[in-house]
C-alpha cells in the first residue's frame, strides 16, 4: 500500500449536522485519518456536501426559497461545525460546484458510450397543477405493504420497503397536494445486472470486511441486480449529457459519489498538481476507504463498485467500514420531530472532545448504539476528567513543584519497568485497532493506560519518596511525565484538542499532530526540560447542564412541546436570573420578503424563516429601512412572543433592533454566518 485515501459519505445539505451523522460516518474516519497521518502514511481525507436530489428540492420550496440558497446556507454550516468539531478533511467541497458537475457528465457520457446505460419507457407520475414529473419522494400515498399512510415514492419508512412509485395507493402530489396522473417518460437505465457475476467475485474475496455489510450485499443478489433508472424529471441537480436527454438531470445517487473524485481534483487543483488525483484514483497500491452509515451500503458496495468497473481505469474500494445507527435516549433518532441532538447545539454549550471522546467510546461499529446524555456526563466525569484529566494534571503539578520541570530518572525498580512496558507496547496496540477501525477498544485501552499511570502513580507515593528516597521519587515522575507524553500522542486522534493541551502543558512547541505514532512510548524527555503553562483538560458536567438536554428530548418524545413552566415568585425589577432570560426565545431568521403596510407609515410585514418555520412579523420601522435593504438579511428575533393582531395583519414574534437617544435605529444581525433559526443567549 502506497496511500491512503479516505471519505467520509457526503452529509445532504438539507439540514444540519447532528450526533447520528458523526457517529456514523465522519468521526470514525477521522480518528482513522489522524491515526495514520501520525504513522506518516500518505493519506488524503475527503468530504463534502451532497447537494443535489429531490429532498432539498422540496425544502427549498417548501420554504420559498431556491436551491441554491438552502445549499448555501447548509454547506456553510456544515464547514463549520464540522470544523469547530475537529474534522481534518484535506478538503471538504460540495456537489453543485462546476468541476464536479463536468466530472459527473463525463462519467456519464463515459458509460453512455460503452452501452451500458440503456433508454427505457415507463409510467411515472405526473402532477397536473404543478405541471411536473414526480420524481421520488414528490409522490406520496399509501404504502401497499403496511397500509401506513405518508409512503414516499421511493421507500415507506414505517415498514422500510423499498418501493415502486406506481404502487403506492391515494398517491397524491407532496407540494400541492392533487392527485397525480400516470404517463409516460423516458429514462436511462444503468445495467446493474450484468455486473452482477463480476460484484459477486469480487466481494467473495473481500474476507476481512464488516459482516454487516457483506450480509447486505449477499440479500441484494440474491434478488438479482436488475436495472436501475438514472436520470430524473428535476429542475435542480446535474444535466444529463445524453442527446434528447437535455430536460432531465442525472440521479443524485449516481452523482453523489463521483463527488469524491472531484473533490480529490479539487484539492489536486488547489495545491498547484492538478494531475495528482490521478495518483489516488488510478493507481492500485491507493487503499481506496469509504466511511458510512449503514444506509447506504447498497450504493457503496454495489452500484458504486459497478460504476467503477463499468468506466475502468479507477480504483475499486478497498474497505468500506460502514456503522450501524446511534439512537438516542433509547429511541429513533427522528430529524423531523427534531428527535436529535444537532452539533451546532452541542458545540454552544459543551467543547468537542467529551463529545468524540463518548461517541467513539459506544461507536455504533457492530450494533446500533444509544447515546444517553446521563452516560455522556458520566464518561465525561468519571473517565476523562477523573481518570485521564486527573493523572496528567498531578503529574506535571508535582514535577512544576518539586522538580521544576523534568527530573532525571535513576535505578528502575520493577514497577518503574512495568510502567515503562505499558508505554512501549501501547502504540503497537492501538495501532492495531486503529487499523481495524475499532474505535471503541481503543478506547478502552487508552483509559486502561490512564488507570495503569493512576495507579503506578499511588503506588510510587512520590509525595512520601520525595523525604524518603528523592532520587526514587524523580525515577517516579520522570516516568510519569513519559506517560503523560504518551498519552497525549496516544489521545491524538480521538481526542485531539486535549492533546494539543497536553503537548503544550509538557513544554513541548511544535503540534502533537506531528509526532511520529510509532514513538509514542519512547523516553525522550531530556532532564532539565522546563514544563508549560498549565490549562484546564476536562472540566466536570453537572447535572444541570444536561438536565435540559433530557428534558427537551422527553417532551418530544411524549409528543409534546416543553411547556416553560412560569416561575412561582414574581422576577426582581431590575436584576434577573439566567432562568428568566432563557424563557425568551431569541434566534436568527432570514427575512424572505419585505414590503410597506398600506396606511401606516411606520410598519414593515416581513416574511421571515426561523429555521424551517415561515412567520410573518409587522416591524416599526419603515422610516429607518427600505423593505429591499431588509431582504435576504439574516435578523434577530423574539420566537416565542405571543402572537398579536398589528393593523389587522398577524404579527408572529418581534424583531430586535437597537436604537439610540437620536432615534437612530439599527437592527441587529450576526457578525459571522450562523444557521438559519439558531438560538440567540
Ligand atoms: N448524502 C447521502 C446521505 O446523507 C450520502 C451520499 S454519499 C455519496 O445519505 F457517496 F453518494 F456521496
Ligand atoms: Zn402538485
Amino acid at each position: 500500500m502506497k496511500r491512503i485515501l479516505v471519505t467520509s459519505a457526503l452529509p445532504y445539505a438539507n439540514g444540519p449536522i447532528h450526533l447520528g451523522h458523526l457517529a456514523g460516518a465522519y468521526l470514525p474516519a477521522d480518528v482513522y485519518v489522524r491515526y495514520q497521518r501520525m504513522k506518516k502514511r500518505n493519506v488524503l481525507y475527503i468530504c463534502g456536501t451532497d447537494e443535489h436530489g429531490v429532498p432539498i428540492a422540496i425544502a427549498a420550496e417548501k420554504q420559498g426559497i431556491t436551491p441554491q440558497q438552502l445549499v448555501d446556507r447548509y454547506y456553510a454550516d456544515h464547514l463549520d461545525t464540522f470544523t469547530r468539531f475537529g474534522m481534518s478533511f484535506d478538503n471538504f467541497s460540495r456537489t453543485s460546484r462546476p468541476l464536479h458537475h463536468k466530472t459527473s457528465q463525463a462519467f456519464f457520457q463515459n458509460l453512455y458510450d460503452k452501452n451500458v446505460l440503456v433508454e427505457r419507457t415507463v409510467q411515472q407520475f405526473y402532477c397536473e397543477t404543478c405541471s411536473r414529473f414526480l420524481a421520488d419522494r414528490f409522490v406520496e400515498g399509501v404504502c401497499p405493504r403496511c397500509q401506513q399512510p405518508g409512503a414516499r415514492g421511493d421507500q415507506c419508512e414505517k415498514c422500510g420497503s423499498s418501493l415502486e412509485q406506481t404502487e403506492l395507493i391515494k398517491p397524491y402530489c407532496k407540494v400541492c397536494g392533487h392527485t397525480p396522473v400516470l404517463k409516460d417518460t423516458r429514462h436511462l437505465f444503468f445495467k446493474l445486472g450484468d455486473f452482477q457475476a463480476k460484484l459477486e467475485t469480487w466481494l467473495a474475496g473481500k474476507k476481512g470486511w464488516k459482516e454487516n455489510v457483506l450480509n447486505y450485499c449477499r440479500g441484494w443478489f440474491k434478488e438479482g441486480l436488475g436495472e436501475r433508472a438514472v436520470t430524473r424529471d428535476l429542475k435542480w441537480g446535474i444535466q444529463a449529457p445524453a442527446a434528447g436527454y437535455e430536460e432531465k438531470m442525472i440521479y443524485v445517487w449516481f452523482e453523489a459519489p463521483i463527488g469524491y473524485i472531484s473533490a480529490t481534483k479539487e484539492w489536486a487543483e488547489r495545491i498547484g498538481q492538478p494531475d495528482k488525483w490521478k495518483e489516488y484514483w488510478m493507481d492500485s497500491r491507493t487503499k481506496l476507504v469509504h466511511f458510512i452509515g449503514k444506509d447506504n451500503i447498497v450504493f457503496h458496495a454495489i452500484i458504486w463498485p459497478a460504476m467503477i468497473m463499468a468506466h475502468g481505469d479507477l480504483i475499486l474500494p478497498a474497505d468500506i467500514p460502514a456503522n450501524e445507527f446511534l439512537n438516542l435516549q433509547g429511541e429513533k433518532l427522528s430529524t423531523s420531530r427534531n428527535y436529535a441532538v444537532w452539533l451546532g447545539e452541542y458545540l454552544a454549550k459543551f467543547p468537542p472532545d467529551p463529545l468524540r471522546y463518548y461517541l467513539a467510546a459506544i461507536a455504533p461499529e457492530n450494533k446500533d448504539a444509544d447515546f444517553t446524555w446521563t452516560e455522556f456526563q458520566q464518561r465525561n466525569n468519571s473517565e476523562l476528567a477523573d481518570i485521564l484529566g486527573n493523572f496528567i494534571n498531578r503529574t506535571l503539578t508535582f514535577a512544576k513543584r518539586q522538580f521544576n520541570g523534568v527530573p532525571a530518572a535513576g535505578e528502575l525498580n520493577d514497577l518503574d519497568r512495568a510502567m515503562i512496558q505499558v508505554l512501549e507496547k501501547a502504540p503497537v496496540e492501538f495501532g492495531d485497532l486503529f487499523e481495524h477501525y475499532e474505535l471503541r477498544r481503543g478506547l478502552t485501552a487508552l483509559m486502561d493506560v490512564a488507570r495503569f499511570a493512576n495507579k503506578y502513580f499511588n503506588d510510587q507515593q512520590p509525595w512520601a519518596t520525595l523525604k524518603t528516597n528523592r532520587s526514587q521519587c524523580a525515577t517516579t515522575i520522570n516516568l510519569c511525565l513519559h506517560t503523560v507524553q504518551t498519552l497525549a500522542i496516544l489521545m491524538e486522534p480521538v481526542l485531539p484538542f486535549s492533546a494539543e493541551k497536553t503537548w503544550a502543558m509538557l513544554g513541548h512547541t511544535g503540534s502533537v499532530h506531528e509526532q511520529l505514532w510509532d514513538e509514542a512510548g519512547s523516553l525522550t524527555l531530556q532532564p532539565g526540560h522546563r514544563l508549560g503553562q498549565e490549562q484546564i483538560l476536562f472540566s466536570k458536567i453537572d447535572d444541570k447542564q444536561i438536565q435540559p438536554e433530557i428534558d427537551r428530548l422527553a417532551a418530544i418524545s411524549k409528543n409534546q412541546s416543553p411547556t416553560a413552566a412560569a416561575p412561582e415568585t414574581p422576577a426582581e425589577p431590575v436584576k434577573i436570573s439566567y432562568d428568566d432570560f432563557s424563557r425568551v426565545q431569541l434566534r436568527l431568521a432570514q427575512v424572505l420578503k419585505a414590503e410597506k403596510v398600506e396606511k401606516a407609515d411606520k410598519l414593515l410585514r416581513l416574511e421571515i424563516l426561523v429555521g424551517e418555520e415561515k412567520r410573518q412579523i409587522v416591524a416599526g420601522i419603515a422610516k429607518h429601512y427600505a423593505p429591499e435593504q431588509l431582504i435576504g438579511k439574516t435578523i434577530v428575533v423574539v420566537a416565542n412572543l405571543q402572537p398579536a393582531k398589528i393593523r389587522g395583519l398577524e404579527s408572529n414574534g418581534m424583531l430586535l433592533a437597537a436604537e439610540d437617544e437620536t432615534g437612530q435605529l439599527a437592527v441587529l444581525t450576526p457578525d459571522r454566518p450562523v444557521s438559519c433559526g439558531a438560538r440567540v443567549k
